[in-house]
């Protein structure tokens, strides 16, 4: 054992193999970028979509001959053999056998896995434009901004970088708008296949449903073809939902959530409080119960989509399985990045069961009911 590291003060001794160990460590952290930016370039190149398209597994030089990449980067097979090396490793493609041409010589080709199925530009489902939305430099840059952010007196590290709030720069350029409402608008259309499919009985008995800042409308649009009888209304800013047309059960209606939402049996509030400060959410749900009960409706709702952060010492007690535990692991890590999120666009955070009773409780609400179905959110219903 050799002592390598010495200070005057903390206890700096870390043996070699530790040392080195440690260093690896930060450089995996530094790095972590270069996971989302390797994915960032298969999507842009259709990397995804050529695979597909291929139907069965792709070797490399069918795959370099199908990009669309410059004459001059296509002898060195290397350029894409390493990025889909990374790629593989990150899980977004596997590798199989395959007979190539007359020869009979088996070759490796590239096939997609579930996540990359995800990414297929076609596919209703797709997170492609989130993840394009969420890597657009405009989103990026402020990441580099906490700590001044810190140091100031700015409301997110989003105005500190852009000099605007977040919702006022989507607003302000529309690019940025576009992808953002697309983005939330591809999500959108995942879960509501989740819920409508697992969680029917939720919406049994319900006459009226107001989707609280929905967007564009893919949510209610889902939900009004699906329960015909459900009178559905969109709620978000006045510029989001201009110009959208509504249909026989769903209408589109701007305003402001903080000064008035409309009456409904049910207000679906998916990823909305999230965004918010716990003063905002109060005030939210505030207005929500107004909205449930103003008719006298006792069996009103408010059905939250968001998440319940499930903090990992609770996620080491479910099994020994080391599988199990890796993917625990990753859930947590992936809602602790929402939150971080959530602080550098807005000023909003993610919340662990007892921070979300304290709001439905400081706002009046009587009882909860949390249906974990959807990944590393949740469906939460509460009730007046
Ligand atoms: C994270 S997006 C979620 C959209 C949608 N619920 C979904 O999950 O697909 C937040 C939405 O809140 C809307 N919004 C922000 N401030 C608002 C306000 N004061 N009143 C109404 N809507 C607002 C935005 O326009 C945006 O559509």
């Amino acid at each position: 054992m050799e002592k390598v590291v010495r200070s005057s003060g903390h206890d700096l001794e870390i043996n070699a193999t530790e040392l080195v160990k440690s260093q690896a460590h930060i450089w995996n952290q530094i790095f972590n970028f270069i996971n989302s930016m390797s994915l960032k370039c298969a999507i842009q190149l259709g990397i995804p979509d050529a695979i597909y398209s291929h139907g069965k597994p792709m070797i490399l030089s069918q795959l370099i001959s199908s990009l669309p990449i410059h004459q001059n980067k296509r002898p060195d097979s290397r350029l894409i053999y390493r990025l889909m090396r990374i790629l593989v490793n990150s899980g977004f493609f596997a590798l199989e056998e395959v007979v190539v041409g007359e020869t009979n010589l088996l070759e490796e080709g590239y096939v997609l896995t579930n996540a990359s199925k995800l990414l297929l530009r076609d596919n209703p489902l797709s997170v492609t434009p989130f993840l394009l939305s969420m890597l657009d430099p405009i989103m990026t840059k402020p990441w580099h901004s906490i700590s001044t952010w810190l140091q100031s007196d700015d409301p997110t590290p989003f105005a500190t970088t852009h000099g605007k709030e977040f919702w006022d720069y989507n607003e302000y350029d529309p690019r940025l708008g576009n992808l953002f409402n697309e983005a939330m608008a591809s999500d959108a259309r995942l879960v509501t296949s989740v819920v409508i499919e697992k969680c029917k009985s939720m919406f049994e008995g319900l006459e009226s449903l107001v989707d609280l800042a929905g967007g564009t409308g893919t949510v209610a649009k889902a939900i009004a073809y699906a329960f015909p009888h459900l009178a559905c209304t969109v709620f978000d800013l006045p510029h989001v939902i201009a110009d959208l047309q509504g249909s026989k059960n769903l209408k589109f209606v701007g305003g402001d959530m903080f000064d008035e939402i409309p009456p409904a049996d049910a207000i679906f509030v998916k990823w909305i409080l999230h965004d918010w400060s716990d003063e905002d959410c109060v005030k939210l749900l505030e207005r929500c119960k107004v909205a449930i009960t103003c008719k006298g409706n006792k069996n009103g709702k408010v059905i939250l989509v968001d998440m319940v952060i499930v903090e990992e010492q609770n996620n080491k007690d479910i099994g020994h399985d080391h599988h199990a535990h890796d993917h625990d692991h990753q859930s947590y890590e992936t809602q602790l990045f929402f939150d971080m999120l959530m602080m550098v666009l807005l000023s909003g955070r993610e919340r662990k069961e007892t921070e979300w009773a304290k709001l439905f409780f400081d706002a009046g609400f009587s009882t909860y009911k949390i249906t974990p179905i959807l990944g590393v959110r949740s469906l939460i219903e509460v009730f007046p």
